[in-house]
């Protein structure tokens, strides 16, 4: 087997990508001068081309760049443009709240809709809200230590719950290390955290019976390593266990809201202490949320000091600004509905089933798994169980080739790994031209004869 027809073909790709993309290409040299590495976030480097694309403007599932080129956009922002970009109720009521107050340090009637929303789709009926995902996880990480009066989290290895200190661990010939990339950790990983792989029950026994974890923070699959599904009784049993152990059940559903529009944890019947939940919920506007059961939500109460409550390290001047509260009313009741997740199941449907046509036609020794509207597919033939065997499964310039051949033909596909994402605006064309696309790119690389 050589790689070097694949090479070859990444080289084609970059070329035709330079010469379609003249004006990002500009802007992109033109940004070194004052934005870090040329990027105003640093894993926007991470783009196949060399540079990225620069947008102009977005609508639905499509977008536009400086250069006039027209997408369909499966990545929609890593799940922040799930509800498809500028989704109209959204933009509606951004506009009108943004007309009337931003931020006032003081509740609206929003805030209490949005709870009861949230309660009805979740299961949990007492809410707070944050900004983003990463507050929301490392809010309730806190409170799980604060009431439990435990010191450690444990978390499945492979995982990502943003930018949380504590979650950034890995297991390393079974020690718990600093993940590869983990940049200036404040103490040793192996001092706040527990690592376990997923669906390994015998490990997560063995680690909770420490008795120092006060919350297990999950997502119901993994999601950020390619999709890791759990195995059959392995939600009940890290239920039982965690409960056993006295520890909390965290569960982060903020990419698998992709199962429906009560996440994994409605889908599923999942039990949580706690769940979160961000990104798209606002439509793109800055939002989280996270959630308690009511036994919990008193255990909390009675740890927050009245007169201290605004230095104990939870909260932020903006988490459940007006607009934010605004922009999560709208898109729960008018975009991210019931409907809208029938329509996208079908379509995320239609979506594996091209990949699998076109892995098929070739047999290749690759395979794709879906969770509701968010298909992924990863260069090995089995599914992992854990995310190791996920990460092991990565092929970096099979990766750029695939995403810079799909960028080059106007489709865009989640950056880190091949994951898609379907909106309530995607339509079945736009996931045909995926399709068609991806078993052109398909042909290509098994022309090139780089399978044995
Ligand atoms: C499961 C999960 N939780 C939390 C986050 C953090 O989200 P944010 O970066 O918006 O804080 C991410 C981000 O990718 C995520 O995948």
């Amino acid at each position: 087997m050589t790689r070097s027809p694949l090479e070859k073909l990444l080289e084609r790709e970059l070329a035709r990508f330079e010469g379609s993309h003249p004006r990002s290409r500009a802007l992109a040299a033109d940004a070194r001068r004052s934005l870090l590495g040329g990027v105003p976030m640093h894993w926007m480097v991470r783009w196949p081309g060399g540079f990225p694309v620069f947008a102009t403007e977005a609508a639905g599932a499509h977008f536009l760049d400086v250069d006039g080129n027209e997408y369909v956009d499966f990545c929609l922002g890593d799940t922040g443009a799930m509800a498809g970009h500028s989704p109209a109720p959204t933009a509606r009521a951004v506009a009108d709240q943004a007309a009337r107050g931003i931020t006032l340090m003081l509740p609206s009637e929003n805030g209490l809709r949005v709870a009861d929303e949230l309660a009805r789709r979740f299961g949990l009926p007492l809410w707070q809200f944050a900004l983003t995902a990463t507050d929301a996880n490392r809010f309730a990480v806190r409170l799980a230590r604060a009431v439990t009066g435990r010191p450690k989290v444990l978390v499945f290895n492979w995982c990502y719950h943003g930018t949380v200190d504590e979650t950034f661990a890995a297991l390393a010939d079974g020690r718990v290390v600093a993940r590869a990339g983990n940049l200036g950790p404040p103490v040793p990983l192996d001092e706040t955290t527990r690592v376990v792989e997923w669906n390994d029950l015998e490990a997560l026994e063995r680690e909770l019976a420490h008795g120092d974890v006060a919350c297990v923070l999950a997502e119901p699959a993994l999601t950020n390593v390619g999709i890791v599904l759990p195995e059959a009784g392995f939600h009940a049993a890290l239920r039982e266990t965690t409960r056993r152990h006295g520890t909390l059940l965290v569960i982060d559903e903020t990419h698998t809201l992709c199962t429906g529009p009560g996440g994994y944890t409605a889908a599923h019947g999942l039990e949580p202490d706690v769940l979160t939940i961000g990104k798209a919920i606002g439509g793109g506007i800055a939002s989280a949320a996270y959630g308690f059961t009511e036994e919990l939500a008193r255990r909390v109460q009675a740890v927050i000091p009245q007169d201290e409550s605004d230095v104990g390290g939870v909260g932020g001047t903006l988490a459940a600004n007006a607009l934010s509260l605004a922009a999560m009313r709208a898109t729960l009741r008018e975009v991210l509905t019931d409907a809208a997740f029938a329509q996208m199941l079908g379509l995320g449907e239609r979506f594996e089933r091209g990949v699998q046509a076109a892995i098929d036609a070739h047999a290749l020794p690759w395979h794709v798994t879906r969770l509701g509207c968010r298909v992924e597919y990863l260069f090995r033939p089995e599914r992992p169980r854990t995310g190791s065997e996920a990460a092991a499964g990565a092929d970096p310039l099979l990766d750029r080739l695939i995403h810079l051949y799909a960028l080059n033909r106007g489709i865009l596909l989640t950056p880190f790994h091949n994951m898609a994402l379907i909106s309530p605006a995607t339509t079945a064309d736009d996931v045909d031209r995926h399709t068609s696309v991806f078993a052109e790119a398909t042909a290509e690389i098994a022309a090139a004869s780089w399978v044995v």
